[in-house]
Order: C-alpha cells, then sequence, then structure tokens
C-alpha cells in the first residue's frame, strides 16, 4: 500500500510517500520520496521555537511539499494517488499540530482515503529501522527500552511487543534538548543549541584528551638524552567547572534538568563578577554540562534496564544525534544489549518515522480508522 505521511509537530515541516507491506507479521518499507522544510532560521532570533510562525510556516509549505512528493513519485497523474494518510496528532505545539490535520483532512476528503493518526513519541521509536531506501522491522528482543530524548521530551519507555509502550519515567520540568538549548542562549550560541554546545563541549574534550597524550609523551622524552628539540604539547583546558547530576538519587526513572539548567546560570553570573565569558570558559562550560547530561540519561537508563531486563535498548529523538551521548552509551551497553540509534537525519523530525508508525498502527487495529472527523491535534498526547 502506498503512504503519505505528513509531520508538522514542532518547527520542521515534512511530507513523505512510502510503499509499505508484510502486514503485522514482517513490515516493509521503502521510500518513493521525502522532503523536509525547516523552520529553524525563522525561530532562530527567538531562541526557541514560536508556535504562531511555525504555524505560519506548515501553511505554507505543506502544498510545495506535496507537490513535490507527488511529482517525485509521478502518482501526481493519478486521481487517487495513496491508500492511506499517515498524520502526527500529538504530542507537539498545537496550532502546528492543527495545520498537519487539517492539510491531511482535506485531502482524505478529495481522493476518498482513510487518515490514521500517528503518536510523534512512537515515530520516534520506530525511526531507528530507516537506515535504507528500503527495509523491515527485524525481528527485535523484547522487552526494549527506549530513552526518547527530544526538545519537548525526555521519557524512558518499556515496550514488551511493538506498539504495547509504558513510559516508566519521564522528566518532571524541562527536557533534554530543551536543557540544551537554553543553555545555548545563555552562551550566545545560536539556535538549536544542542549541536552547538556539542561541538564546544568535543573540541574541550580533544583538548583534555591532547594534553593529556602529550603530558605523558613529554614524559617519554626526558630520557631521551641527546633530543635538542624542545617539546611543545596542548595546555589543559585553563578552567574547569562541577555542576550536579540531577535525580540521581531519587528511586524512579524520572529525569529534572531545570535545576542544572539553573546551576549554570548562577555558575555564569559568578564568573562574570570576575571576567567577561571568553570561549575558552564557554568550552569548559559546555563540557561539563554535556556530561551532566550524558551521565544522568546514562545512570537512569541502566537502572531501568537491570530492573526490567531490558534486551533491546533504542535510543531515539533530536538528542540522539549528540555524538558523545552515542559513545558513552554504546561504550555502556553494547555487549550486553542490542542498542539502537536512528541514522543522523532520522533523530530530528521527519516523516518517514510518522508513515512507519502510521502503517504499523493501520494494520494492528486491522485498518480500523477513527472518523476524520474526531481527529484533532493534541498537545499532550501520551503514549
Ligand atoms: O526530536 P526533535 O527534532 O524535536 C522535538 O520533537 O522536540 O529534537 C530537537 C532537539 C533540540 O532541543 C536540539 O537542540 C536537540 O534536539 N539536538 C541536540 C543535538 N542535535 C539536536 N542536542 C544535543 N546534541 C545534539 N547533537
Ligand atoms: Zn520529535
Amino acid at each position: 500500500m502506498i503512504i503519505l505521511s505528513i509531520e508538522t509537530s514542532c518547527d520542521e515541516t515534512g511530507i513523505s510517500i512510502l510503499k509499505a507491506t508484510g502486514g503485522n507479521k514482517r513490515p516493509s518499507f521503502s521510500i518513493l520520496a521525502d522532503t523536509l522544510a525547516s523552520q529553524v532560521e525563522i525561530h532562530a532570533p527567538y531562541g526557541g521555537v514560536y508556535p504562531m510562525l511555525a504555524k505560519r510556516e506548515h501553511i505554507k509549505n505543506l502544498p510545495i511539499l506535496l507537490e513535490k512528493v507527488l511529482k517525485k513519485t509521478k502518482l501526481n497523474k493519478k486521481d487517487k494517488p495513496v491508500d492511506l494518510i499517515a498524520v502526527t496528532s500529538g504530542p507537539g505545539l498545537e496550532p502546528a499540530l492543527w495545520t498537519g490535520i487539517v492539510f491531511a483532512k482535506e485531502l482524505a476528503k478529495k481522493w476518498n482515503v482513510p487518515i490514521i493518526p500517528v503518536n510523534h513519541m512512537e515515530g520516534h521509536i520506530l525511526s531507528v529501522f530507516s537506515k535504507k531506501k528500503s527495509f523491515t522491522i527485524p525481528k527485535t528482543k523484547f522487552p526494549t527500552l527506549s530513552l526518547l530524548v527530544s526538545g519537548g521530551h525526555t521519557e524512558l519507555v518499556l515496550a514488551k511487543d511493538w506498539l504495547k509502550y509504558e513510559v516508566i519515567g519521564e522528566t518532571l520540568d524541562d527536557a533534554a534538548g530543551e536543557a540544551f538549548d537554553k543553555v545555548a542562549r545563555m552562551l550566545s550560541l545560536s539556535y538549536p543549541g544542542g549541536p552547538e554546545i556539542s561541538k564546544l563541549a568535543e573540541s574541550a574534550r580533544q583538548q583534555e584528551k591532547q594534553a593529556s597524550e602529550g603530558v605523558r609523551s613529554a614524559t617519554g622524552a626526558r630520557f631521551q638524552k641527546f633530543s635538542s628539540k624542545k617539546i611543545s604539547y596542548p595546555k589543559k583546558l585553563s578552567f574547569s567547572y562541577s555542576l550536579p547530576r540531577p535525580m540521581l538519587y531519587s528511586k524512579n526513572f524520572d529525569f529534572s534538568f531545570s535545576g542544572l539548567k539553573t546551576a549554570v546560570l548562577y555558575l555564569i553570573k559568578k564568573i562574570e563578577l570576575k571576567e567577561k565569558l571568553n570561549e575558552n570558559i564557554k568550552r569548559a562550560i559546555a563540557l561539563e554540562f554535556e556530561n551532566a547530561v550524558v551521565e544522568t540519561l546514562i545512570y537512569k537508563t541502566k537502572k531501568a534496564i537491570e530492573k526490567y531486563k531490558i534486551k533491546t535498548l533504542i535510543v531515539a529523538g533530536g538528542v540522539s544525534a549528540n555524538q558523545h551521548l552515542k559513545k558513552e552509551i554504546k561504550k555502556t551497553f553494547n555487549k550486553k544489549i542490542q542498542v539502537l540509534f536512528p541514522a543522523k537525519k532520522l533523530a530530528t523530525d521527519n516523516s518517514i518515522m510518522i508513515g512507519i508508525a502510521g502503517y504499523m498502527q493501520y494494520m494492528k487495529k486491522k485498518k480500523k480508522v477513527p472518523n476524520p472527523i474526531k481527529i484533532k491535534a493534541e498537545g499532550g498526547l501520551r503514549l
């Protein structure tokens, strides 16, 4: 069957066309066309997503992207180009979600096809399987645990089978991505802050590494009696800070990143009493902040893996693009259980993941879909 999938929950407008086969037993997909219009530059001056601007941009982008995917697949020549429309119904920004839903309803009416509403977080979970143009959802060892880390969410989700979810932990305040974005703003970095902080932290990490390797080789060089060359090696970072690892001692699997963000704010205020934030100070703060987030995420994930005897770990959502998180998670869990991350392009919001989740839900529900009139945007929709 041919599926048109639509994503408008935040600041990315996405439309894809997927060919899906195999039903519940062996769901397989081919991506026939995929488009994404990012609004990052429009929201950057505000340091975050501005819902009404997002809505305006989605309304502008949707017809353009639709034309592109229909043209690419040559389905524009048919009266009924697709068999099913999958659209994100939540969670997300309601004005933004409505644009996709209204658009889906108009198309469904015009083409006389069903609509399946999709939970955006379920899309993120299933995004890890789309590595190539064609792919099959493999036999997965259950139970799985999904660490979902995005701009709006930080959740640990247990699943005993596909599409049967239980949220066992979540953030009590800011999401991990949100904390990255807010701390980036404090450091006068651009939006979205995650990749910017990550770049600074990585360069600080590299400097620390080279410095300690340099010290080692310099110490070795003392024994080179006749060496006339002067030895120069990279200096260690001139600044180092210490930030809290929040909620490590709570017995549940919940997170909290707002205290960590406030700790960064106080740290910056304290530094600024003495000196201006220079590049080196920013790098040291970014390093400590990223370490604090990653250590906290891994600590709770490890506890949940042990308690629920998890066989497969899925890490998804925008923050899963973070290279340090990826490296540390692989180092901690890879030899013990299966660990799955999305391809870089699919870590952040996209419509491919909505098509996958839409088909799997449609098959699970034996093709029963809600009356389109009843489909509405649900900003706080839960798994
Ligand atoms: O999943 P996503 O695209 O949108 C939501 O559903 O929220 O996630 C966006 C979030 C932003 O907060 C962004 O700063 C963060 O993902 N992000 C990162 C990285 N790339 C994106 N955070 C840390 N490191 C990254 N490399
Ligand atoms: Zn998302």
